[in-house]
């Protein structure tokens, strides 16, 4: 088993429940003696948390959401992301630029040739775009997701968006997933929380990731 850097990161809509499961792969990772990077976009460094205050909580144009979010993806691959890899950590990001094409691109109907312009200055690299080595998306439909936010804590100016959204969004996952469809690893995320963890355990395992246990 490979002991480079491993780049992995969790994406969905909001309610399709990664939490729990970066957690539990944390886990599986370091009973298999990697180190392991746990961290979240946006936010991940000091500046990066204050950005994604901003982002989650205050009014601002599509142009200005879009900008927010790649200062604070910059910021965090130079302090963390880079670095870990360096050592050869498994970095588990909850959510990276796909999030930013769903979000602002899917969700928001902001310009895609923009997104990735500014994916190019911020992710580039003399060894090309600094993508993760695999993202897990967790489906699920929106109305279901719409369902278990109800209950959930005050929401953000994200989760306070309509189903209509969501579903924008989960195009916008869909089209990114459509283009590299090797980095991604889809889970069906309407299933019970064990379900969905036995899948995701075994496609790691299938793509040599882990070792079956
Ligand atoms: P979280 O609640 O899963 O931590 O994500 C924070 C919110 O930020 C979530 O609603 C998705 C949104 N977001 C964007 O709109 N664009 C981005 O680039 C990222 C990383 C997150």
């Amino acid at each position: 088993m490979t002991k480079t850097g491993l780049f992995i990161s969790f994406e969905g809509i909001d309610g399709a429940g990664k939490s729990t499961h970066i957690e539990g792969l944390a886990a599986a990772f370091k009973a298999q003696g990697r180190q392991v990077t746990l961290t979240r976009e946006p936010g991940g460094t000091p500046l990066a948390e204050k950005l994604r205050e901003l982002v989650l909580h205050d009014a601002m144009d599509p142009l200005t959401e879009a900008l927010l979010v790649f200062a604070a993806r910059r910021d965090h691959l130079n302090q963390v992301i880079e670095p870990a890899l360096a050592r050869g950590d498994v970095v588990l990001c909850d959510r990276f630029t796909d999030a930013t094409f769903a979000y602002q691109g899917g969700g928001r109907g902001f310009d895609l040739d923009v997104l990735r312009q500014l994916e190019q200055w911020v992710q580039g690299r003399a060894e090309g775009l600094r993508q993760p080595d695999v993202t897990v998306w967790f489906e699920l439909d929106p109305a279901i997701a719409a369902e278990r936010l109800a209950s959930a804590r005050v929401p953000d100016r994200f989760e306070a968006q309509p189903v209509a959204f969501f579903q924008q969004v989960s195009g916008g996952y869909a089209a990114r997933a459509e283009v590299d469809a090797q980095r991604f690893v889809r889970l069906n995320a309407a299933q019970t929380r064990e379900a969905v963890w036995q899948q995701l355990h075994q496609q790691f395992v299938q793509r040599g990731l882990l070792s079956a246990q």
